[in-house]
């Protein structure tokens, strides 16, 4: 029997060495272990055999198996490799390293968005999103500001041209078109679709007519906060803030309030933040959000007269040069890898 497998193993080695293709690989496999093959034949000898002599015998077939297996996986691959260099029509060394195809990695606004959604989503906020494209009543109208509002002049941005429409976003859909110059639209979106009790966080991004320079863009990006719900107060809004602060900043992140305004919150306040964590900017107050209590009147507009609520608007890029000491807001657009790939984990 041992004479036997060493001749039939012998056998297929010659044959194997020899085969230039996938077929003849094909065959000096079947020739031993197929169906027909030499090896599957003594197999069936076995039953034939004294039941002392059966368990040795199987252990030794079995052996052979294991022995030709790895032989025929080796020559498909020797003919793979032979393949592939004859196509690519040199020397073909497949142990090569293969080429550096550079990684992208996640743009540190995304990132930004990514953290303070995470944050938001650990205290019961969902993520709200809308499209760029608004009409004049869910950007202005909706949230107080009609259109002789000193406020809208601060918040001046591109229109489309008149009778352009992107299918039919609103009740609203005979109004001008523009690009929203805030992520506060959002806000009535949400409302009227989901109506109260609610706790949303919108990411995206906003439009104005701005000078660009170190700090100012045409195009930038905002995270609106809405809670509304019965008895939201003040000092919901003052927590939520601290909690925000120290998650970005460390556990020395504190926060005030300076009263201002904006149309759609009343009491409306400029929000700053101080830290321990900051560089240079340690232990000053920086200016850094808006924020109040949702207007009665915007709540009564999306049908939700008797609740209260707070909001807030957080602008992504300053965040992000906060928090990683970036000190001009048009790095964020260049696309220059060099400056992207910094934020890579
Ligand atoms: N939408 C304001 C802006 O872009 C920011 C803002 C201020 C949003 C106060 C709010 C808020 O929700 O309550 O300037």
């Amino acid at each position: 029997m041992e004479q036997k497998i060493n001749d039939i193993i012998k056998r297929f080695e010659e044959s194997v060495a020899k085969a230039q293709t996938r077929g003849e690989v094909a065959a000096a496999a079947a020739s031993a272990t197929g169906p027909n093959g030499e090896l599957t034949a003594l197999m069936k000898t076995l039953k034939t055999l004294p039941p002392e002599q059966k368990p040795a015998a199987g252990k030794l077939i079995n052996w052979a198996k294991q022995k030709i297996e790895p032989l025929i996986l080796e020559a498909y691959s020797r003919i793979e490799n032979a393949e592939m260099a004859k196509s690519l029509g040199e020397e073909f060394d497949p142990s090569l390293p293969t080429v550096d195809v550079p990684r992208g990695t996640v743009h540190p606004l995304t990132r930004t968005i990514r953290l303070v959604c995470d944050i938001f989503k650990r205290i019961g906020f969902t993520v709200a999103e809308a499209g760029d494209l608004e009409t004049e009543w869910f950007c202005f109208d909706a949230l107080n500001t009609p259109s002789d509002h000193p406020a809208r002049d601060a918040q001046d941005t591109l229109f489309l041209p008149s009778g352009a429409k992107s299918g039919n976003i609103s009740k609203h859909s005979d109004e001008r078109y523009l690009l929203r110059s805030h992520t506060s639209s959002v806000q009535i979106r949400a409302m009227l679709k989901e109506g109260a009790p609610i706790k949303i966080v919108a990411p995206g991004r906003a439009f104005r007519r701005d000078t660009v320079d170190a700090t100012h863009s045409a195009n930038f990006h905002q995270i609106e906060c809405l809670c509304v719900d019965r008895d939201v107060k003040l000092t919901d809004l003052k927590a939520v803030l601290d909690y925000l602060f120290r998650s970005l900043f460390g556990k020395s992140a504190k926060s005030r309030l300076r009263p201002s305004f904006f149309p759609f919150t009343e009491p409306s306040f400029e929000v700053d933040f101080m830290s321990d964590n900051m560089g240079r900017l340690s232990g000053k107050w920086i200016e850094i959000m808006g924020c109040g209590m949702v207007d009665p009147k915007v709540l009564e507009n999306v049908g939700l007269e008797g609740y209260t609520g707070y909001a807030f608007g957080l602008g992504v890029e300053r965040v992000a040069m906060l928090t990683h000491s970036i000190d001009d807001i048009r790095h964020f657009y260049a696309n220059d890898t060099r400056f992207l790939k910094q934020f890579s984990k």
